[in-house]
């Protein structure tokens, strides 16, 4: 007979760290009061679900190892599939993390739609809506296939069970964290049933060779609810994410074992679901005001794809207090080590001013070469004077003042031509790398006070 010992321990809920005595603080993650008790269910013999892929075979030399093709399925959606790298790969897991309302489920009934629509048949669990629902969103967006096979179950065994019976080429489940496995005495969404149950989606993944999307919520601390552990077991984790106040949604590659990760796919929240936004860089400047200060245009990279973005900034008198320093769209530490920057090297005096930087659009930037923009925006408002309308900056600013150079200087400045912009500052060191008879006229600066020569 199978010995099965009865125990509680106290896992951390934001990143699974477990403990057999309660604690105030996490020690692994730092985070206050996130242990909570749950049971465990230890099988002791075999059968046990493991973290990661066993096959018990000897290792093998690695260039004898067999070559499968490496199969990929379409999305369907160019934006999707970019994201990917290529479509979804078989046997391999995709979470797909985002705030609730974001549109994640949109999302996933869209990719769904293309996926059947190409011939493939689809297992879609919902643990979230019913099938009444799913199919009126269905319905509303135009997504309706019979390859598509809906079902509301939070039981992984159960889920297993209806695998066997339908042999779908795609399994998707919506949310994670809505799965328990019997297996496991703790509540559906608590770490260890998320993690337990991912666990079993990816043997079956493996087995099989069908690829596996999952939904992910995200907590208000913006990681994906419950676990990292979650992240590491995935073959890629994408996140959705953007500004429920704008239509512009983006969808990020955080891991991918199959592909790079600096990718991004941007939609649009439409009436009729979401639409591929092809050409982002004219849709984030659309509303851009013309001559006004404190606003300026940086060609950005995300992966290889050139976004243009407007920079905004708002410099202020403060009132009492401590002046407000409000950044989004860009990292907030970034922004206090520019206005340092801008204090100490160029003299503008911003310690007793508001400042406020916002990245036009609801899109989020984690690039060094915005720092130039966020540099001309904040001095173009303290000095209220305007920038050039067709001129686009880019560049990374250092703790000196200094203007760095970035990489990939020809297709931002093929992107800001394309989009009829006539003039580019940029770092000295970058000028080189620029084609000869760029139609853009290029000026290089080495250091902030240039840059402020340059513009003012
Ligand atoms: P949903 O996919 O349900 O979000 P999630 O699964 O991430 O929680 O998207 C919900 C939001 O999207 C909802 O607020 C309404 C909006 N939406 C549209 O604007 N147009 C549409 O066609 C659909 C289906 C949803
Ligand atoms: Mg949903």
């Amino acid at each position: 007979m199978k010995t099965k010992s009865v125990r509680t321990t106290f896992n951390c809920q934001v990143c699974g760290y477990q403990s057999i005595k309660w604690l105030g603080r996490c020690p692994d993650c730092g985070e206050w009061n996130t242990m909570v008790e749950e049971k465990v269910v230890k099988d002791a013999g075999p059968g046990a679900v493991a973290m990661g892929l066993s096959s018990g075979d000897k290792p093998t030399a690695i260039n004898e190892i067999a070559l499968t093709e490496e199969r990929r399925l379409s999305s369907g959606s160019t934006e999707m599939d970019r994201v990917l790298g290529g479509g979804l790969v078989s046997g391999s897991i995709v979470l797909i993390g985002g705030d609730p309302g974001i549109g994640k489920s949109t999302l996933l009934l869209q990719v769904l739609y293309h996926v059947g629509r190409g011939g493939a048949r689809i297992l879609y669990v919902s643990g979230e809506e019913s099938v009444k629902q799913i199919r009126l969103r269905s319905e509303r967006i135009g997504a309706v296939h019979p390859n598509m096979y809906i079902v509301t179950e939070s039981s992984v065994e159960k889920i297993m069970n209806l695998f066997q019976d339908i042999k779908p080429d795609l399994l998707a489940v919506d949310s994670i964290q809505t799965l328990y496995t019997s297996e496991i005495g703790s509540a559906p969404g608590s770490v260890s049933q998320v993690r337990e149950s991912a666990a079993k989606l990816m043997v079956l993944a493996k087995e099989t060779g069908v690829p596996v999307i999952l939904v992910g919520h995200v907590t208000k601390e913006g990681t994906l609810a419950g676990p990292r552990v979650l992240e590491h077991m995935v073959d890629a984790v994408l996140y959705f994410e953007g500004d429920r106040g704008h239509a512009f949604r983006i969808l990020r590659t955080v891991k991918n074992r199959y592909g790079s990760t600096n990718e991004i796919g941007v939609f649009e929240m439409k009436d009729r679901g979401l639409m591929e936004v092809a050409n982002p860089s004219e849709i984030f400047l659309a509303e851009r005001p013309v001559e006004a200060s404190g606003s300026v245009v940086v060609p950005c990279l995300e992966g290889t794809r050139p976004i243009l973005v407007e920079v905004q900034a708002l410099v202020s008198p403060a009132g009492f207090g401590l002046p407000r320093r409000t950044a989004i769209g860009v990292d907030p530490q970034r922004v206090s080590l520019l206005v340092a920057v801008l204090e100490k090297k160029v003299g503008l005096m911003l310690h007793d001013r508001d400042i406020y930087v916002n990245v036009a659009g609801g899109i989020r930037i984690d690039e060094p070469a915005l720092d130039l923009g966020a540099v001309v925006a904040m001095a173009s408002s303290f000095l209220d004077r305007t920038v050039d309308h067709k001129m686009v900056v880019f560049g990374e600013v250092g703790l000196a003042g200094e203007v760095r150079g970035v990489s990939q200087v020809d297709i931002r400045l093929a992107e800001a031509a394309r989009l009829g912009f006539i003039r580019c500052l940029l770092s000295r060191n970058n000028l080189d790398q620029a084609r000869e008879g760029q139609v853009i006229s290029l000026t290089g600066v080495a250091n902030l006070q240039e840059v402020l020569e340059n513009i003012f």
